[in-house]
């Protein structure tokens, strides 16, 4: 798919709710309320907010793996009815196939769909590019969960879905790691802009990756503020607009610095 094709995704949330039935008794939680928001192809939406708020819900039903209670997702008009290898998910732990090698996990929706040959540069490029060459004959086991997490990011990347759906992708990664594989995600999601949306708990990160932040309030989850980042990549992360932009994000979580009476 091309750029331009890929420039006419929309992913349209339309008065999403999603409540759970409690273990015990007949309660209901209401776990997210009325989220309206259009996404297109291009964008990168961090979603930052407490834990508990239903980020990873949110991310959830977006992927099709659970059933919105009322209201509509839509990709592009089509009702999102369960899930679609054009969103590709990672989770917050990797998930890995245990009995194949770290080669083998990244290419493994090339071969089950008869396509390897004509990719394998393609999957060689991205063990270079993950700095997991020397690994590709490890199995997960054999990696540290960092090193894991980046497979998991691989895998999906490389089937180049429409939307992308991260949940804290980086959250395992040492800083340094961390900091090298955000302007990786990013270049991947530059080179063949598809639609990025990434719950991160880093502000910073929400900041440095996102063209919009996406807050979330809780009980029930719901939008407080959508926040677009207007500012060039890659980003000088002690600039005056990006610290900014970190001051607006803590005051609308709550957590801004009182001013002095
Ligand atoms: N399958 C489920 N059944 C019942 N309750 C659920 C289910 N999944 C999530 N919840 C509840 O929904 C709320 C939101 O959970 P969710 O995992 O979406 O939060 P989150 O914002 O991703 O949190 P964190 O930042 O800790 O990952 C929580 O109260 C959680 O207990
Ligand atoms: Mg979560």
């Amino acid at each position: 798919m091309t750029n331009q094709e890929n420039a006419k995704i929309e992913l349209k949330l339309d008065h999403v709710y999603k409540s759970f039935a409690k273990k015990e008794g007949k309660e209901i939680l209401n776990v997210i309320e009325d989220i309206n928001e259009t996404f297109h192809g291009g964008e990168f939406v961090a979603i930052v907010g407490q834990s508990g708020c239903g980020k990873s819900t949110l991310l959830r039903m977006i992927a099709g793996f659970i059933p919105v209670t009322e209201g509509s997702i839509t990709v592009n008009g089509a009702k999102v009815i369960g899930t679609d290898p054009n969103r590709g998910m990672v989770f917050q732990k990797p998930t890995l196939f245990p009995w194949l090698t770290v080669q083998q996990n990244i290419e493994f929706t090339f071969k089950m769909r008869g396509i390897l040959k004509e990719n394998s540069e393609k999957v060689k490029d991205m063990l270079n590019l993950i700095g997991l060459y020397e690994f590709r004959n490890e199995f997960p086991s054999q990696l540290s969960g960092g090193m894991a997490q980046r497979v998991a990011l691989a895998r999906t990347i490389i089937n180049q879905p429409d939307i992308l759906l991260l949940d804290e992708p980086l959250s395992a990664l040492d800083a340094f790691t961390r900091m090298n594989m955000q302007d990786e995600v990013l270049g991947l999601w530059q080179m063949r802009p598809q639609l990025a949306i990434m719950v991160t708990h880093e502000i910073e990160e929400a900041i440095y990756m996102g063209t919009k932040v996406l807050v979330m309030d809780k009980n029930p989850g719901k939008v407080q503020k959508l926040i677009s980042i207007d500012m060039e990549y890659p980003r000088n992360r002690s600039s005056n607009k990006f610290v900014e932009y970190r001051n607006e994000i803590l005051e609308t979580l709550h957590f801004g610095v009182k001013e002095e009476a």
